[in-house]
């Protein structure tokens, strides 16, 4: 594939459920599942393609307010707060470069029915069909959310360590009872003609990857499109703590401007903006105590931390066309002595675009302003990488380029993490 279209939408989105499993520690390919079941539930209410799609998207999206809500989310947190991790999904989904109704869909998925279609449901899909397409999407969101929100509760009551088909008859008996009104009706009524359809059962609980059948193979996605989704990553990324509100995009804009400055492509500059936003997604794996503690971190709390960039990798590497980011992004911590973490590779695996982004990293974490002290001068900043350049760690080449060019490039890191912190107290208002 060419760098135009880098990647696919299906590898994008299996990539994207590993970053949701990341999120929520404790159960089994979850938004995978409640993916899988939403888009069954839409193509068996004959819902037009572009529905059902949107019907799986909400389903691997549907907690994804747990990385603001909650650090190190679990299922019981998410059924506590369901509203509240809507309304915080809905505010970050806002950042994702859509014009899909997804923050909608996520503020309906935890939302009871609104009953308020008085028609069924074949005359209500022949009435929005006949709207202009601008307007035709949206009037989707209610139902999907309906949708989104049945299928959830429908995978939490299988007990995947139990035959399927022995338990569908009871998952029937439990959804059947709900309050009156708790389950959209048209929905409940598509899951009563699933229940026949054993391979769907199937499919959900033995097949995790089901859902991607549903995303055509064809859908590419661009470098640029990519760019701008990976801004959404950063801002994951960054929300789960005031502590680093700022950091990847504070990297992502160091490490495109010496990129820029030692001559690398125009599209080599978009990667490394890729890989800057993506570099420490791992750390939606780690628990919001550790990331935020002040003071020292014990031995076992820095073996946790050190996990992150070998997640940011597994992630990265399982997404089509995305090698040279994955290592870009996900050496940032590896040294050119072999002293780094976690794969210890020598200095000559590590490409320019890693050092880089190693130096643009530590440049970052040390001029970034902090809740708990101010950003570093340039004077300090520069002694403290030149310093680690001469034990041999980064290259020294890179730190003098960020010295020649000091004013030029901190001005691009402060300008982005400005906006960034502005982008953050958006989203945390919206929250609210
Ligand atoms: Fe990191
Ligand atoms: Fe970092």
């Amino acid at each position: 594939m060419d760098t135009q279209n880098i990647t696919t939408v299906r590898s994008l989105a299996e990539g994207f459920s590993y970053v949701m499993d990341l999120i929520n520690e404790d159960v089994n390919d979850h938004h995978q599942k409640v993916a899988y079941i939403s888009y069954r539930l839409a193509e068996e209410m004959r819902l037009p393609e572009v529905a059902c799609r949107l019907a799986v998207a909400g389903g691997l999206m549907h907690d994804i307010g747990g990385v603001l809500k909650n650090q190190t989310t679990t299922m019981a947190d998410i059924e506590q707060n369901t509203s509240a991790i809507a309304k915080a999904g809905a505010g970050i989904l806002k950042l994702l470069p859509t014009k899909a109704p997804l923050s909608e869909i996520i503020l309906y998925s935890q939302s009871t029915a609104d009953r308020s279609e008085t028609t069924d449901i074949h005359s209500w899909i022949q009435k929005i069909k006949a709207m202009p397409e601008h307007l035709r999407v949206p009037q989707y969101a209610r139902l999907i959310g309906g949708i989104v929100h049945l299928a959830d509760v429908i995978t939490l009551i299988f007990d995947e360590n139990a035959s399927v088909l022995n338990q569908i008859q009871m998952v029937y008996d439990i959804l059947t009872c709900a309050p009156e009104g708790h389950f959209h009706p048209w929905v409940m009524d598509a899951f009563k003609r699933l229940c026949k359809h054993e391979s769907v059962w199937m499919d959900m609980l033995y097949e995790p990857s089901a859902f991607l059948q549903f995303i055509p193979e064809s859908r590419t996605v661009s470098l640029d499109k990519l760019a701008e989704i990976s801004e959404f990553a950063s801002a994951m990324i960054d929300f789960r703590s005031p502590f680093t509100a700022m950091h990847s995009s504070g990297v992502a804009a160091t490490a495109v401007e010496l990129a820029k400055i030692v001559g690398m492509s125009e599209d080599e500059c978009k990667m490394m903006k890729i890989a800057g936003n993506m570099h420490d997604i791992g750390k939606l794996k780690i628990p919001k105590e550790i990331l935020e503690k002040n003071g020292k971190l014990t031995d076992e709390e820095f073996n946790i931390i050190k996990e992150h960039s070998y997640y940011t990798y597994m992630l990265l590497k399982k997404v089509d066309g995305l090698d040279q980011i994955a290592e870009w992004a996900a050496f940032h911590h590896e040294k050119l002595n072999g002293s780094g973490y976690p794969f210890h590779l020598p200095g000559e695996r590590l490409h320019f675009g890693a050092r880089i982004l190693a130096v643009s990293d530590i440049f970052s974490a040390l001029t970034e302003d902090r809740p708990y002290r101010k950003g570093m001068g340039k004077e300090k900043a520069l002694s403290i990488l030149y310093g680690d350049a001469q034990r041999g760690e980064i290259s020294e080449t890179i730190v003098s380029i960020l010295d020649n060019n000091y004013d030029r490039i901190n001005s691009a890191r402060e300008k982005a993490s400005y906006k960034a912190g502005r982008r953050y107290r958006e989203s945390l208002n919206a929250a609210e």
